[in-house]
């Protein structure tokens, strides 16, 4: 509510103060936090988007040692790069991070203003926001899911929004205000560690956490009431794959360099990309139904044993089994054949 944001904002340094004395105590000791470099921010923020802090923590670590700074990103091959994001996800990520070192490393010097980040690929808002006020103390807020939460709680904001990027640009102007001017990088980091670790989306710790005497929705008692967002859509894909195996070899779907998904990467084919109809392929042993949600759509994936016959068609690969750790599979297909291989 308007007067809430109001109260709220004339309450601003005092609200900075209790969650800095709290995040001085309670954060989680994390490789970015302890020993930052403008590279190490770039490389976990981009792992950090759409990815949990835990799932990201041993790939940061390996990706430190092979690749230590923008030079040595810039200069990988793309199949190295790709390689060592195997199994993070949203594959695009990569590919933005090592154009993005590139443009870095042919600069004189990096950017230092969020709108000059924004401009890099792979950057959103949110992204710049989080890189600039970290290593360069630039007066951006950084606004995501969990941050939209806290606010909408702390106001008791009603309103219903479409999706979490509509509410996320109309929380910003009300972040910023109440962004400090010393260590922005900090006070972001707080409240991503508030909305990680206190404000949960159910159960949120009001009684522990450090702002609860900000907060209205705290005190009205249904905190789980905010934000109001709409209930995403899902629009379901059903997808048959194959599964040919003949003599120590798997055929796989390898995604050309240029293409805009997946460029790079081995894949079970799909029943149009072994060159077999849906029947066909149908016809055979079912060997494992798999559902995973991607962005707005719900997949149902099904792989079948079947055998292309004749030449294999373009994008098509016979990989003998002892080599298929040295190739980049998605993260669900490599945990899809490594289930199949172990079930024969
Ligand atoms: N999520 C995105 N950026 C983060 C950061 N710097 N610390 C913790 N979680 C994050």
């Amino acid at each position: 509510m308007v007067k809430d944001q109001e109260r709220l904002i004339a309450a601003a340094p005092a609200f900075q103060r209790a969650l800095s004395d709290w995040y001085r105590l309670n954060a989680r000791v994390l490789p970015w936090r302890t020993s930052p470099s403008l590279y190490q921010t770039v490389v976990s923020e981009f792992m950090l988007q759409q990815t949990q802090v835990k799932t990201v923590l041993p790939y940061l670590a390996r990706w430190l040692v092979e690749l230590p700074d923008f030079a040595a990103l810039a200069a990988a091959p793309e199949a190295r790069v790709l390689k060592l994001w195997e199994g993070l996800g949203y594959y695009s990520r990569a590919r933005n991070l090592h154009r993005l070192a590139q443009i870095i490393a042919a600069l004189p010097a990096p950017p230092r203003t969020p709108a000059e980040w924004r401009e890099l690929p792979g950057v959103g808002p949110y992204t710049a926001a989080a890189i600039t006020s970290i290593s360069f103390a630039a007066p951006a807020a950084c606004v995501d899911g969990n941050v939209v939460r806290i606010l909408a709680r702390l106001t008791a904001d009603a309103t219903p929004y479409r999706d979490s990027a509509s509410a996320s640009k109309a929380f910003t102007p009300l972040a910023e205000a109440l962004l400090p001017a010393a260590h922005p990088g900090d006070h972001n980091q707080a409240m991503m560690e508030l909305g990680a670790t206190v404000c949960f989306r159910q159960n949120p710790l009001c009684l522990t956490c450090p702002v609860c005497e900000f907060c209205a929705a705290g005190r009205q008692g249904d905190p789980e009431a905010y934000p109001r967002l709409a209930p995403k859509k899902m629009e379901q894909l059903s997808v048959t794959r194959v599964w040919s195996e003949r003599k120590g070899s798997l055929l796989l779907h390898l995604t050309a360099a240029g293409a805009r998904r997946f460029a790079n990467m081995h894949e079970l084919p799909t029943a149009e990309q072994a060159g077999l109809t849906e029947t066909q392929v149908t016809r055979g042993k079912l060997l494992a139904k798999k559902r995973r949600g991607i962005t707005r759509y719900q997949i149902t994936e099904s792989i079948y044993a079947a055998a292309p016959r004749g030449k294999l068609k373009p994008g098509l690969v016979r990989v003998p089994l002892a080599q298929l750790d040295t190739l980049t599979l998605s993260g669900p297909h490599r945990r899809w054949v490594k289930e199949i291989l172990a079930s024969k």
